[in-house]
């Protein structure tokens, strides 16, 4: 490939690494991980140091991930404590409200009051060491303080997405046993209220006995049952200031975040404590060239994992000063976070595509004329950017000047695995370029499971040892972690991704190869979806698949088959999608609905999803082979009133 940017000369001179140096400290990464993790695992602060670094093992019988596994530490006081003696009164947090005439700056001394008083809190409310916590929040400090004091007192947290339905909190809240919800009264976001405290009351109307810690932040309305609801600030008044915190171990749960897969319900991903943290800030420093006193922006959401471990965590464990932000990037109009980026002067700013295809496609307009002169980097997540918004994040936002960092990593992965590093690694737009520190990716070819090693490839994406980061279990079922991830390409974690790679040795992410979709970066299981239609009294079969969308990258399309009787309707259509909606939440709703009278099985009944795939991508020309199908003529139907014209 020759369309390689080479860094310039000032993003050279500024990095922290060369490229020279990057070779050098990867090869020693791979060649003797206990040496290189040893020593970077010095990074963070112990308790009681570690002296075993790596045990770990893909070995499909006996998978088991262990870093560090004698050290104990504590997250919270990673992440502030250790830097009050220098930056007590530097920002650790810039909050930026859904109100852009709002903000707030909390120092690291004020982060550090407002996280012992919420530790103590949920002390009060009979919260301990190894009890799990779900958050249920919207982009607020006290979203963060919670995650932090949970940390502070080893208790482990599940953030469900603010987005997501009763429905979706109350089987997350059930699965991993939650003893306490955080929630606040209403979530603003883009001038709307979502009624976060009504979602959590019908989700916890089965669960009597979990507790309900409410954040008021809009002071709308609510219902109230003294009975199981407290007010957060009331509580924050009564407890002392002071909380020590909890010496864990480096193995013991930090967090559990529920994410999708191919099949059945949501996974609960469950990452520890020790190498988690060393690997979100280390990446958080290399890959985002992080320096001292750099003001550094990723606007995720903290219900997924990007706003874990770059929001939160590794920018908090590097004494970094992170933006929070409540809102929406393209209101009150288009140019909203640019306007963040001239106001807090911010220099790393880190998105997905989805947003960059949204704004670019609103007109540069909305850019010109704001200063953003402060940028260095900029960062992109979530899912395949296409060369085009690539262009035009660099030309029109970083104006030819920032290197592009196209970070490619997972939930499961708990930092970035795949991506440049500013100033050592030249780009090319569309590619993720190389692995970082300890990463060992390998393409399989998918029908062999045999590892591809000539350097151009193409194929499955695997990683063939283990990093510091790593999911070490699906929570509760240790089962699942094992046949989802060990069992297709036996000794190697299988990531779910196809990928490429070419003569430069450059990663190419083509996207998910099993039933995951990424609609706007967020992950959905088409399963998900299927169950949630199949729900509904009048429908009797669904098959969801993935379809390129222009903005959201995938859009998500259904197949419906009703129920014997039924007739289909515009406003059963409507129905349905406000039905998958109340399911599971609006990032669910389907795109397109077409009603199929049949779908194409095989004779033995199995649905042929490729089939289906080409049909929504309107690429219907070359559908392969039909021949097992029990009912041909059912394709035809499809393809004649297909959706996606
Ligand atoms: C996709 C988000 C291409 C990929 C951190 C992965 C990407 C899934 C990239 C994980 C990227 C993420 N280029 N694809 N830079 N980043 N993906 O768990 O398909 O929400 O498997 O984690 O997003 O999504 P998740």
């Amino acid at each position: 490939m020759n369309d390689m940017r080479t860094p310039s000369a000032d993003t050279v001179s500024h990095a922290l690494v060369d490229d020279a140096t990057y070779r050098t400290m990867y090869q020693a990464s791979v060649s003797d991980p206990d040496a290189f993790w040893g020593e970077h695992g010095k990074r963070i602060d112990w308790i009681k140091p570690y002296t075993k670094v790596k045990n770990t093992s893909f070995d499909y019988h006996n998978v088991s991930i262990k870093w560090f596994e004698d050290g104990t530490l504590n997250v919270a006081a990673n992440c502030i404590d250790r830097h009050l003696p220098e930056r007590a009164h530097q920002t650790a947090i810039i909050w930026e409200s859904d109100d852009p005439g709002v903000s707030q700056h909390i120092s690291y001394q004020e982060l550090h009051e407002q996280v012992c008083r919420f530790a103590n809190v949920l002390h009060a409310m009979g919260v301990k060491k190894g009890d799990r916590v779900v958050l249920y929040l919207p982009m607020i400090p006290q979203a963060a303080y919670a995650m932090l004091a949970c940390a502070r007192i080893g208790a482990v947290h599940s953030i469900v997405f603010a987005g997501f339905s009763p429905d979706a909190l109350g089987s997350r809240v059930a699965d991993c046993g939650a003893k306490l919800v955080i929630t606040a009264d209403e979530a603003p976001r883009g001038g709307r209220q979502t009624a976060l405290k009504a979602n959590a009351d019908k989700a916890l109307a089965k669960l009597p006995e979990v507790k309900l810690l409410v954040v008021r932040r809009t002071g709308g309305d609510v219902a109230w049952n003294p009975e199981r609801d407290v007010w957060l600030h009331e509580e924050m008044e009564r407890v002392s200031a002071h909380c020590e915190p909890v010496e864990v171990g480096a193995e013991d749960p930090l967090f559990i975040l529920y994410t999708s897969g191919s099949t059945g319900k949501p996974k609960g991903v469950l990452h520890t404590t020790g190498g988690y943290l060393v690997y979100a800030s280390m990446t958080h420093q290399y890959v985002f060239d992080y320096h001292d006193g750099d003001i550094y922006w990723c606007t995720a959401d903290v219900g997924w994992v990007t706003g874990h471990s770059y929001i939160v965590y590794g920018p908090l464990a590097n004494g970094a000063t992170t933006l929070m932000f409540e809102g929406v990037p393209t209101w009150p109009d288009a140019s909203r976070c640019w306007q963040v980026c001239e106001k807090h002067k911010v220099n790393i700013f880190y998105t997905a595509p989805t947003a960059i295809r949204a704004l670019m496609g609103q007109g540069d307009q909305f850019v010109e004329g704001i200063d953003l002169s402060s940028l260095r980097v900029l960062g992109s997540v979530g899912e395949p950017i296409n060369p085009e918004a690539w262009e035009w994040y660099d030309r029109v936002v970083g104006k030819g000047r920032c290197p592009i960092v196209d970070t490619w990593w997972q939930t499961e992965t708990g930092g970035i695995l795949i991506a440049p590093l500013p100033g050592a690694t030249p780009t090319k737009p569309g590619s993720a370029t190389r692995p970082f520190f300890g990463v060992q990716p390998a393409v399989l070819d998918p029908h062999s499971g045999e590892e591809i090693t000539g350097t151009v490839a193409e194929g499955v994406l695997a990683i063939t040892d283990s990093w510091p980061g790593q999911m070490r279990t699906v929570y509760g079922d240790h089962d699942r972690f094992v046949s989802t991830y060990f069992e297709q390409y036996k000794g190697s974690y299988f990531t779910g991704d196809g990928c490429r790679r070419d003569e430069d040795g450059y990663y190419w992410i083509t996207g998910r190869v099993d039933d995951v979709i990424n609609v706007s970066g967020h992950r959905m299981g088409t399963a998900e979806v299927e169950s949630a239609l199949v729900a509904h009294p009048k429908v009797s079969e669904s098959a969801v698949v993935g379809f390129p969308h222009r903005i959201k990258g995938q859009g998500i399309y259904a197949y419906v088959t009703l129920m014997h009787g039924e007739e289909p309707s515009e406003e059963l259509r409507k129905e349905l999608v406000a039905w998958v909606r109340s399911e599971i939440g609006p990032i669910a709703s389907p795109d397109l609905i077409q009603w199929a009278p049949g779908l194409p099985k095989t004779r033995s009944g199995k649905i042929m999803r490729r089939i289906l795939r080409k049909i929504a991508e309107n690429d219907y020309a070359a559908l392969g082979d039909t021949s097992t199908l029990a009912d041909p003529g059912v394709v035809d139907d499809l393809i004649e009133n297909r959706m996606n014209r």
